[in-house]
């Protein structure tokens, strides 16, 4: 298929997607970016993950939420605002907003409109006192907070580690875009732990073979939408730990020697060479510390599970100057 006659590429997300994939392929370490992992496909399958016996973080941060739930809404100055990143369908934040009948506004940032927009209608019905502004936005740049809610207190939720697959100057620079909202006084965030390796590949390299299945499906994707033509046999999934950068890599690796053609280049793989496709950076308490010392914030406190497998820390703003 060529370029021309690929399936939408006149779409402004799949010319991103087109840009991002050649560039990542074509440089000497091939790699591409995981938010092109959750088209519809991508999305179930990493909803069939978090019900895996081997994924713990999920259910483990729920259970966080759970048992702290009205300590964490109490963050929330009365008539404030909870500014949640990535927000999904807002399960998570149910817990919080149950628990926290004082919090007057919610704003769902998320970069799929309609996904964001039906769960906002779900929560009005659901939370008739809550004002709920959905804003469209990619927490990797700069988010337009609505101007009616610049004078409100502001807590910041990011739960899921979903900050531990930013590289670590992204993820301090997305702290400290945070860290800059009018009215910020709290982020509570979401961060997985460091601890015995053979447990983080297990969570990142399941049995049933999910996992696998949720990376391999970005090669179809660039099938379908790039119109590339991936031989999806012709790669290995690989979960490994690495000690020094304290993060799970997920790779794709080619089999054999082989060319793939996508957007009218050629694209030669040698056998054994990767694609990193994704990484889950894990944490300490010490390391949490840094991270948010480096964006302007202070460790208030972390609420862990019993067997300190996830973390919910509370960070606070560090007065400006
Ligand atoms: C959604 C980023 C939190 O890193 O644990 C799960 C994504 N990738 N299994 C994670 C993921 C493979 C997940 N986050």
């Amino acid at each position: 298929m060529t370029l021309a006659n690929a399936p939408s590429l006149h779409d402004k997300t799949t010319r991103a997607f087109l840009r991002d994939a050649i560039q990542g392929l074509t440089s000497a370490r091939k790699s591409l970016s995981p938010k092109w992992l959750y088209d519809s496909a991508g999305s179930a399958l990493f909803e069939e993950i978090t019900g895996l016996p081997e994924y713990y973080p999920t259910r483990t941060e729920i259970s966080i939420l759970r048992s702290h739930a009205a300590d964490l809404a109490g963050y929330v100055p009365k008539g404030g605002a909870l500014v949640e990143l990535g927000s999904g369908a807002s399960i998570k934040t149910r817990l919080l907003l149950d628990a926290g009948p004082h919090i007057a506004a919610y704003v769902p940032v998320d970069i799929s409109a309609a996904f964001l927009h039906a769960t906002a209608d779900d929560l009005r019905a659901r939370y008739p006192h809550l004002a709920v502004h959905p804003t469209v936005g990619d927490f990797v740049n700069p988010i337009a907070l609505p101007a009616a809610l610049h004078d409100l207190p502001k807590v910041g939720f990011f739960p899921g580690s979903t900050i531990g697959n930013l590289e670590p100057l992204d993820a301090t620079a997305l702290l400290a875009r945070a860290r800059a909202w009018p009215g910020i006084e709290t982020f509570i965030l979401g961060a997985d732990l460091v601890k015995d390796p053979q447990v983080l590949i297990d969570a990142y390299d399941d049995a049933a073979g999910v996992t696998a299945r949720f990376i391999t499906n970005i090669l179809m994707r660039m099938n379908t939408e790039l119109g590339a033509d991936f031989d999806v046999d012709r790669f290995d999934y690989i979960a490994e730990w690495n000690a020094e950068a304290a993060q799970i890599e997920m790779s794709l690796m080619a089999k054999v020697d082989h060319h793939v053609s996508l957007g009218g280049q050629d694209i030669p793989f040698a056998k054994h060479e990767r694609i990193a496709v994704s990484q889950s950076r894990k944490y300490t308490i010490g390391s949490l510390g840094n991270l948010a010392n480096a964006a302007g914030w202070s460790v208030q406190e972390v609420v862990t599970d019993a067997e300190s497998n996830f973390g919910v820390a509370v960070l606070k703003a560090q007065s400006a100057g």
